[in-house]
C-alpha cells in the first residue's frame, strides 16, 4: 500500500506511543483519525496540528465505538489503515506473598485489564473490519501487543490480553486475507515512554537495560517504522514483529 494514499485511525494517540505515532506518521498519511478518551490531551494535539481528525471515545463502550468508527467512515477521510494502540500497562502478582489481606489477585483489576487491552481491539476491529467489507476497501489493521504476551511474572491479565492480541491477529489475517485487508501486530519490549518510567523503579529499569543485548530501552520511532513497514509490505501477514532490543533471545 502507498503511504501518502492511506488514511490512519489509530486509538490511544493523545500519548506515549500513540501520540508520538501520530506526530511521526500524519506528515506521510493522507490523512490520520485520532481516538482518546483523555479530552484535555486530545485538544493538546489537536490545537498542535489541527489537521488531525480527533474523536473523544471510552473504547471500553461498544456502543460509543461503534459510533466513533461510523463518524470517522462518515467524514471525508474514510479510513483503510486501523492501529489498535490504546492499551494499560497492569502488573499484580497471581498470589501476593506480602500481602496481610486477602492476597488473591484482584478480579476486577483481572477484568479492567482485559477490557483496556483485550475487548477494545476486538471492538474496533469489529466495527472498522464490517465498514471496510461494506465499502470493499482494502487495508490493514495493526495492533500494539507486547512481549508481555509470552508471559511474564507479575502481569497475568496484562500478559493474557496481549496473547489474545496475537491470537485475534492470527485469526483476523486469515478471514480477512482474502477479502483485501491484512491483520499485523508490533510486540514492543521496553520502550523509553512516561508508562514505563513512571511504571518501573529505577532499580528495575537499569535490570531491564542490563538484560537487553543493546543496553537500553527502545525508542517509540522504531515503533513507528514498523507500522510503515507494515502499512507499504502488501505480504506481510497474520505475523507479529517482535521490537525488544533482542531482551527475549
Ligand atoms: N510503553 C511501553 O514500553 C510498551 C511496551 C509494550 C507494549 N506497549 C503497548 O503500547 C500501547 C501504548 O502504550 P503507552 O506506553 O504509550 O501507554 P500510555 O498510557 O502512554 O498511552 C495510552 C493511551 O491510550 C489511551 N486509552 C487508554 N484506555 C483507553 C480507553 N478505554 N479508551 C480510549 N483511550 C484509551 C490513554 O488515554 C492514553 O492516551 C499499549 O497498548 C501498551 O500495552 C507499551
Amino acid at each position: 500500500m502507498i503511504l501518502s494514499e492511506q488514511v490512519g485511525l489509530i486509538t490511544g494517540g493523545a500519548s506515549g506511543i500513540g501520540k508520538h505515532l501520530v506526530e511521526s506518521l500524519s506528515g506521510s498519511l493522507r490523512a490520520l483519525h485520532v481516538i482518546d478518551k483523555n479530552v484535555g490531551a486530545l485538544d493538546e494535539i489537536a490545537t498542535a496540528n489541527p489537521a488531525l481528525h480527533t474523536h473523544t471515545c471510552d473504547l471500553t463502550d461498544f456502543e460509543a465505538v461503534q459510533n466513533t468508527v461510523r463518524a470517522a467512515f462518515e467524514s471525508d477521510a474514510p479510513p483503510t489503515v486501523l492501529i489498535n494502540n490504546a492499551g494499560m500497562i497492569h502488573s499484580e502478582p497471581l498470589i501476593n506473598l506480602m500481602s496481610p489481606d486477602d492476597r488473591k489477585h484482584s478480579l476486577d483489576n483481572w477484568h479492567r485489564t482485559i477490557d483496556v487491552n483485550l475487548n477494545t481491539v476486538f471492538y474496533m476491529t469489529l466495527c472498522f473490519a464490517d465498514a471496510m467489507l461494506q465499502r470493499r476497501l482494502k487495508g490493514v489493521v495493526i495492533s500494539i501487543s507486547s512481549i508481555t504476551a509470552c508471559g511474564n511474572a507479575g502481569q497475568s491479565a496484562y500478559a493474557a490480553a496481549k496473547a489474545g492480541v496475537n491470537a485475534m491477529t492470527v485469526t483476523w489475517a486469515k478471514e480477512l486475507g482474502v477479502m483485501g485487508i491484512r491483520a499485523a501486530a508490533i510486540a514492543p519490549g521496553f520502550m523509553n515512554t512516561p508508562s514505563t518510567n513512571s511504571a518501573l523503579s529505577e532499580g528495575h529499569i537499569k535490570h531491564i537495560k542490563k538484560n537487553t543485548p543493546l543496553n537500553r530501552l527502545g525508542d517509540v520511532e522504531d515503533v513507528a517504522g514498523a507500522v510503515r513497514f507494515i502499512i507499504e509490505n502488501d505480504f506481510f501477514n497474520g505475523r507479529v514483529i517482535e521490537i525488544d532490543g533482542g531482551i527475549r533471545i
